[in-house]
């Protein structure tokens, strides 16, 4: 049996992780770790309340004293380490939290892992990043792989590629077995309505503008989040001790292109809707400062060594997100309400104003 600490298991993608471990390996004891910032929602994990393989702790993972109770206390062997903080607007307006949670955080989980296995080599550190940590690429350069070199440009991509950093040095200096993997934009359910997909649904949804950066000709690579959680078990259960695996969904439409098709998906779901059509809410917004023009992924070594590829076309993903935002309006509706949600909008949307694309 595994005992899997997963780091920021009430985020986005650490709780799709947490439901598609507890789908699959159901023998595994699941202990959740996380900070419950305001990306973290524990009503995503409320039904897994009485499971008795499921433990939650609320605590932060800069608490190494905490940690390491923890790992020993439940005998864990596996981490995965979600736990971030994740959006690129936040991390320019403030970077202090991204320094803490990302690079001290990160540290504090590599410390307490090799105080508590110091010789262990069955165990797993595995950690969760970004393919932002590349920085951007020009139009004709080939996709991010495992060997492109580090070039991070945001505050957050910076603190991400510091951790990397960190991971990698303790698997070569102290020999604990770690994973990396770099993954591309995630969307799916359960995503927090800061970030481009859900908050462009939820602006629909209130017929309010849909804003838009820049000349909205962007472009980012996208994966359904259940096609990133299956290739992380991929990783986790049979990727080679020390290595890195870029992860990736193989499409790379524009912003203006994703903020299109969702405006399609609305306008044909909802044939009632007074915000109809619902394209006519785009406004293109002053643009991020730094804004990466580029990410693409070379995902061939986790093709050719574990035989995972996405599962989910983009049209089908994006159809199937619109349907879980829909179905779950109370979900919406509660962060809505909480504590944070709004102020945030006003600090990042209203001094862009719109411009002209
Ligand atoms: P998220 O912001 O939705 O969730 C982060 C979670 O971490 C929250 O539950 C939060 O409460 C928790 N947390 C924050 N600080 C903590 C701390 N100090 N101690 C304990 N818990 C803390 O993030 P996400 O989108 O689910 O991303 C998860 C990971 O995947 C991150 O490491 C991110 O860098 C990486 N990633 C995300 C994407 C994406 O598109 N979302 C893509 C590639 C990689
Ligand atoms: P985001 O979801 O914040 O992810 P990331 O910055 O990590 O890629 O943004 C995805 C893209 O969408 C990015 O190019 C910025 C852009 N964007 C907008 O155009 N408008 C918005 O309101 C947001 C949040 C993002």
């Amino acid at each position: 049996m595994t005992t899997v600490l997963i780091t920021g298991g009430a985020g986005f993608i650490g709780t799709n992780f947490l439901r598609y471990v507890r789908r699959t390996r159901p023998d595994w004891h699941i202990v959740n770790l996380d900070l419950l910032t305001y990306a973290g929602n524990p009503e995503n994990l409320a039904d897994l309340a009485g499971d008795p393989l499921y433990t939650f702790v609320h605590g932060d993972i800069c608490d190494r004293a905490l940690v390491e109770g923890l790992l020993r206390r439940y005998g864990i062997d596996t981490i995965v380490h979600f736990a971030a903080e994740s959006h690129v607007d936040r991390s320019i307006l403030g970077p202090a939290p991204f320094i803490q949670t990302n690079i001290v955080g990160t540290y504090s989980l590599l410390e307490a892992a090799r105080t508590v296995w110091p010789d262990e080599k069955k165990v797993r550190f595995h950690h969760i990043s970004t393919d932002e940590v590349f920085g951007s690429l020009g139009p004709n350069e080939p996709p991010f792989s495992e060997a492109t070199p580090y070039a991070p440009t945001s505050p957050y991509a910076a603190t991400k590629a510091a951790s990397d950093h960190l991971v990698r040095a303790y698997h070569h200096t102290y020999g604990l077995p770690t994973l990396i993997t770099n993954c591309s934009n995630n969307y799916g359910p359960h995503q927090y309505p800061e970030k481009l997909i859900p908050l462009m649904i939820l602006n629909a949804l209130d017929g309010k503008p849909l804003p838009v950066y820049g000349d909205g000709g962007q472009i980012r690579d996208w994966l359904f989040v259940e096609d990133h959680c299956e290739a992380l078990l991929a990783v986790l259960e049979r990727g080679r001790v020390g290595e890195t695996y870029m992860i990736g969904g193989g499409v790379q439409p524009t912003n203006l292109e994703i903020v299109a098709e969702l405006c399609a998906i609305l306008d044909q779901v909802l044939p009632g809707s007074p915000h109809r059509p619902h394209g006519a809410l785009i406004r293109f917004v002053a643009d991020r400062p730094g804004h990466d023009r580029r990410y693409a992924m070379d995902i061939s070594k986790i093709q050719s060594e574990l035989g995972w590829s996405p599962r989910h076309n983009l049209a089908e993903g994006l159809r199937a997100s619109v349907t879980w935002y829909l179905r779950n309006s109370t979900w919406l509706e509660a962060i809505r309400s909480r504590e944070g949600f709004r102020e945030w909008m006003d600090v990042n949307y209203a001094k862009r104003g719109v411009t002209e694309p």
